[in-house]
C-alpha cells in the first residue's frame, strides 16, 4: 500500500496531506472543486456521484478512503467489485451513512442507545411525542452533518416536509450532562487502538470545543467509552478511524449518539495532543501498517473551531498566546463556515481552555 486515494477534498483530506508525506505515502484527492480545501493534492476535480469519474480516479491507487460519508453506496460497491481496496468498506459505511440503519444495527448488537423510533407519518411523530415528554429530536437519516438535518420537535407538523422525502428518525431528547467522543482506529489485521475519550461541546449542533482527555473523576467512564469504541469497531469490521459520539447522562451512563467512519472534528485535538494524530493513524490503519501510540503529549489539549473567516493578517496577534497552534483550512470566508481551528496545550485545563478560546476569538469576525 503506497498510493492513497481520498474521495472528497475537505479539511479532513487536507489534514491527511502532512502525515502522508511523513509516512512516505502518496496521497491523491478527488476534490469537488478547484478551490477545495485539499486542492494541493487534488489529482482529479470531479463529481464523486459519477461512477466513471470515481473508477478513473481509483486506477493506480492502492486503497481508497473518504473525507465525508456522502459517496453513494452503489459507487462504493462498484469500486469493490472492480477489485479496489476500499477502507472502510461498503458494509461498515452503510451503517455510518444512514442514521436509521445505524440505530437498528447498534440495537441488535446490544449497545446502549437513546429511546428511538422511525416515523413515516405525522401520526407516528405525534405518538412518539406523546410517549416521550412532548419534546423530541428528529433526524433526517441520510446526508445530514453539523446539525443540518437535526431538529428539536414539539409539534408533528414541524417534520411534515422531511416526511415527504422519506422516513425520519425520532429520538428521546437526552438530558445529557455532557457529550463525549471516543476515537478508535482498527486495521485489517484486527489491531485496534483507542485514544482517551474527549469531551465535546456543540453549539447549534456543530462541534465547537474539544478537551483531551475528557475531564473526569471517574476513570470507569473512560474505560467504558474505550471498550464501547473497540467493540463497535470490531462488530462493524471498521478499517480506519471510527469516531463514536456519546452522551453521558446524569446518572453516569453512556449512550451512543452516532458514528463517523473517518477522522472526525473531535479528533483534531490529537494533532498536537497525542503521539499519533487521528490523520496519521487513519492512514496507517487503511494501509494495514502497525498503529502508532495514542499516548498524550501534554496533560491537556483543547481545540476550538474557528467559524467564518481566518485571515492571514491576524496571525501576528497570536504570538501573545503561548503554546497555541493554528490550522487554516484554506476556505473562502462565509458566515458559520468551519474555516479552521486552534489547539492549545498545557498543564492546567482552565488555562489551556482560556488560551484556546482567546486564540479562536482573534479570528472572530462578523461576516
Ligand atoms: N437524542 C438527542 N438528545 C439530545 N440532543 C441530541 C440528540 N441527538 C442529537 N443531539 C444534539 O444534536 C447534535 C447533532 O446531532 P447528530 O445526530 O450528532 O447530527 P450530526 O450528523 O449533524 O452531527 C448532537 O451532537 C447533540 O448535541
Ligand atoms: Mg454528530
Amino acid at each position: 500500500m503506497r498510493v492513497i486515494g481520498v474521495i472528497g477534498g475537505g479539511q479532513l483530506a487536507r489534514m491527511m496531506i502532512g502525515p502522508a508525506i511523513e509516512l512516505g505515502l502518496e496521497l491523491r484527492v478527488l476534490a469537488e472543486t478547484n478551490d477545495s480545501s485539499a486542492r494541493d493534492r487534488a489529482t482529479t476535480v470531479g463529481d464523486f456521484r459519477d461512477l466513471d469519474t470515481v473508477l478513473t480516479f481509483a486506477r493506480g491507487v492502492d486503497v481508497i478512503t473518504f473525507d465525508h460519508e456522502h459517496v453513494p453506496s452503489d459507487i462504493i460497491v462498484a469500486l469493490e467489485k472492480a477489485g479496489v481496496a476500499v477502507r472502510p468498506g461498503s458494509a461498515p459505511l452503510a451503517v455510518a451513512q444512514d442514521k436509521i440503519v445505524m440505530r437498528h444495527i447498534l440495537e441488535d448488537l446490544g449497545h446502549p442507545l437513546p429511546v428511538w423510533g422511525v416515523a413515516e407519518t405525522t401520526a407516528d411523530v405525534k405518538g412518539f411525542l406523546d410517549t416521550n415528554g412532548g419534546r423530541i429530536i428528529a433526524k433526517v437519516p441520510r446526508g445530514g452533518y453539523d446539525g443540518k438535518g437535526v431538529a428539536v420537535v414539539t409539534d408533528a407538523a414541524q417534520v411534515a416536509d422531511w416526511l415527504h422525502r422519506g422516513p425520519v428518525l425520532m429520538e428521546e431528547m437526552v438530558d445529557f450532562s455532557r457529550e463525549l467522543a471516543q476515537l478508535v482506529a482498527r486495521r485489517p489485521s484486527g489491531e485496534t487502538s483507542v485514544w482517551p475519550a474527549v469531551e465535546t461541546t456543540q453549539a447549534n449542533g456543530v462541534c465547537a470545543e474539544v478537551i483531551l482527555p475528557a475531564p473526569t473523576d471517574d476513570s470507569r467512564i473512560v474505560e467504558v467509552a474505550a471498550e464501547l469504541g473497540r467493540q463497535i469497531a470490531k462488530d462493524l469490521n471498521v478499517n480506519g478511524v471510527l469516531a463514536v459520539e456519546l452522551f453521558e447522562t446524569n446518572d453516569g451512563r453512556l449512550l451512543v449518539n452516532e458514528l463517523a467512519m473517518r477522522p472526525h472534528n473531535s479528533g483534531h485535538v490529537t494533532i498536537e495532543g497525542s503521539v499519533t494524530s487521528q490523520f496519521e493513524q487513519h492512514l496507517r490503519a487503511i494501509c494495514d501498517m502497525p498503529l502508532g501510540s495514542t499516548k498524550s503529549l501534554h496533560p491537556w489539549a483543547v481545540m476550538v473551531n474557528v467559524f467564518g473567516s481566518m485571515d492571514l493578517g491576524r496571525y501576528s496577534r497570536l504570538t501573545q498566546l503561548s503554546d497555541v497552534k493554528l490550522h487554516n483550512y484554506g476556505k473562502e470566508p462565509r458566515a458559520g463556515r468551519k474555516v479552521g481551528h486552534v489547539t492549545a496545550t498545557g498543564t492546567d485545563v482552565t488555562d489551556t481552555m482560556a488560551r484556546a478560546r482567546a486564540a479562536a476569538e482573534i479570528f472572530h469576525a462578523d461576516i
